[in-house]
């Protein structure tokens, strides 16, 4: 069960409240701004601050001379003015000398171009070079800063897996890949099986034969590209690895945090999550697209789902618009309080920003931040303001923890990687659209939803209602687990394409859902796709009710009571209002009900424990953009309703 023990609580001791600040990058600043900066972060209510996550090239400006003279009087500056450091371990992007003496730490893409300094994190994950000039550096950083009062959490890096440095196909990656290969099966016989390569003549004789999946003439080997996202996943999960380890030893009191960026087929995060004090994310909705609320909750959901329930940090967010998408709107007046609010519902112990003050050159300069180039009277700074006293005078929402909900939605990375391959029946089945589309209707009713991972041995018989969208590549273990899971009572609902190949992309024969059909009870026998994208299955009932049939005829959705609980099939994409009818019925059904019952379209609420057992309701309604926050029916926020 989720709990803040251990290190982390030595960050929650160093705050008073809910963490408020953000990215705070000092050195792209002269002595007249930092001291205003001081005067503005003391206004804006601001508790926390990131330091130093691009400041590399400041602080080795050449190979193994650190200097961070320039750090201590920001660290110092913000520890008297009891502002707590997130202090990055500046690894996230290295000085362009790395690049020059040692060429070979640039990354390259499937299909050989090399990518450059310039620009970020243009490192090669598998480099040998990098990890060992970032680990020494992480080195003097903890040993300078062990003791400064300032120091509350380790950030290691930042957003592993964007950018490109995930995909890197140079020649030291081909040589880890092909020892990480050796790793998981020994022999080559092991790795032919399991990729099939008797097909399109593949079979390997030597593993010089083998590469990364480059740029190749037609689609390539499946379980290859599997395996290597995986690798990949791994290769920079040891790099975090590597850094975490220097930390943990140098301050064993200090927690450590890596940012994740949205929710995405990039990292395993469930496996990322096991080796962090906590779990950070980068949330970045779009204010021009009415879906990104929804899309922003359910991201919030597998935040919190990647730990058990426990609190995560908000660690970036836009004060108003970004810069990198095609149209950058702004968020209109109060939007962004709202959806500080929305974090925090969902199971946030912070809210951070993106960045403190708006970069005056560089490629984000018209990225919003909390103080903008048109300075501190602006509508920006006085909404940030008034969210930071708002937060500062909140009821103790730190370290409650989200009340555990009664619906559980399982999504696994290696299962999206798979699920989104190339020369499937159809290009429109994507993993992210299907969770939304399950989770969508729970929360239109407000129906709190965990998310839950595949691995470990997590018991899941405390949910009523266990969603399966999409589970394409299921092992007969996981296949097991749901079927033990509605023995013993729950209801379970998996939806079309599931259970079709295993972990190495190989079809499980007999008829789909493989292992699963006796569970469900029913065999499909063919996919068919229709012109427009709409999914149909044939069904054969093999112990399973008929719930729905297509036009036509032929069983769409259906219903089969196992053991003690109740298994649900969808053999057909429903479209948003059908998906809402189906699930309304099967939640009745399975007795999940929403947080508060009677909510008007748009509201939403959301609750958290504290550990006297004081139960807050934080109630959003996005329609007249208002936030509550309840404790038996009784509104806390000073000021606002
Ligand atoms: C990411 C990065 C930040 C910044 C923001 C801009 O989240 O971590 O450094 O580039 O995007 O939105």
């Amino acid at each position: 069960m989720a709990e803040i023990s251990g290190r982390l609580a030595h960050f929650y001791d160093k705050l008073g409240s809910l963490a408020y600040g953000g990215d705070y990058n000092p050195e792209q600043w002269g002595p007249d701004v930092h001291q205003e900066d001081a005067e503005l972060m003391e206004a804006a209510g601001v508790n926390l601050a990131t330091v130093g996550i691009f400041s590399w090239a400041r602080s080795e400006p050449t190979p193994g001379a650190y200097d961070f003279t320039w750090l201590d009087p920001h660290l110092d500056r913000l520890a008297e003015a009891g502002v707590a450091v997130c202090l990055a371990t500046m690894t996230a992007s290295p000085p362009p000398w790395l690049a020059r003496l040692h060429p070979e730490t640039l990354p390259v893409l499937a299909d050989g171009t090399r990518l450059y300094p310039g620009s970020r994190q243009h490192w090669c994950p598998s480099s040998p070079v990098f990890r060992a000039y970032a680990v020494r550096l992480v080195e003097e950083l903890a040993k300078r800063y062990a003791d400064h009062p300032a120091l509350a959490l380790w950030h290691i890096g930042n957003e592993y897996g964007c950018h490109v440095s995930r995909h890197c196909h140079c020649e030291v990656s081909t040589a880890a890949f092909r020892d990480w290969l050796r790793t998981r099966y020994g022999t080559l016989d092991a790795l032919n099986s399991a990729w099939s390569t008797d097909f399109w003549s593949q079979r390997y004789g030597d593993w010089s034969e083998i590469f990364t999946p480059r740029t190749a003439p037609s689609f390539r080997n499946p379980a290859q590209q599997l395996d290597y996202l995986r690798f990949s996943s791994d290769e920079l999960l040891a790099c975090c690895a590597a850094e975490k380890e220097v930390l943990n030893r140098i301050t064993p009191g200090v927690p450590v945090t890596t940012n994740f960026v949205p929710v995405a087929p990039t990292l395993d995060l469930f496996r990322w999550a096991r080796e962090l004090d906590v779990v950070s994310y980068d949330s970045y909705p779009d204010p021009l697209d009415p879906a990104s609320v929804h899309e922003a909750a359910f991201s919030y959901d597998v935040m919190r789902g990647l730990r058990d329930g426990q609190p995560w940090l908000l660690m970036e967010q836009a004060p108003s618009a970004v810069n990198w998408r095609t149209r950058n709107g702004r968020k209109p007046p109060g939007r962004m309080r709202l959806d500080s609010w929305q974090a925090v519902a969902h199971g946030a112990d912070s809210v951070l920003f993106f960045q403190w003050r708006q970069s005056r050159g560089g490629a984000e300069k018209f990225h919003s931040a909390m103080v903008p180039h048109a300075g501190p009277s602006t509508r920006i700074f006085r909404e940030v303001s008034e969210l930071g006293a708002e937060l500062a005078t909140s009821p103790q929402l730190l370290g409650s923890i989200p009340e555990r909900a009664d619906a559980a939605l399982l999504l696994d990375w290696p299962n999206w990687w798979a699920l989104e391959q190339e020369a499937h029946p159809s290009g429109d089945v994507r993993m992210l659209d299907a969770a939304l589309a399950h989770h969508r209707p729970l929360y239109d009713a407000s129906v709190a939803c965990d998310v839950v991972g595949v691995d470990g041995d997590r018991d899941w018989s405390a949910y009523r209602l266990l969603l399966v969208p999409n589970l394409y590549s299921l092992s007969l273990r996981t296949a097991e687990r749901l079927a033990a899971y509605v023995r013993g009572g729950g209801t379970l609902v998996v939806s079309y394409f599931s259970g079709i190949t295993d972990e190495h992309d190989r079809v499980h024969l007999g008829g789909h859902p493989g292992p699963l059909r006796s569970v469900l009870g029913v065999r499909v026998e063919e996919f068919d796709v229709a012109p427009d994208g709409s999914w149909r299955e044939e069904i054969h009932l093999e112990g399973a009710a008929e719930v729905r049939s297509f036009p036509g005829g032929g069983p769409s959705v259906t219903r089969h009571a196992y053991g003690a609980g109740v298994a649900w099939y969808l053999g057909m994409r429903p479209a948003p209002g059908e998906m809402r009818d189906l699930l309304d019925r099967v939640r009745a059904e399975a007795g999940v009900a929403p947080v508060v019952a009677g909510l008007p379209a748009g509201v939403q609420v959301r609750a958290r424990v504290a550990g006297d057992g004081t139960r807050w309701l934080v109630r959003l309604d996005h329609q007249e953009g208002t936030v509550r926050v309840e404790r038996g029916g009784v509104s806390t926020l000073p000021g606002h309703d």
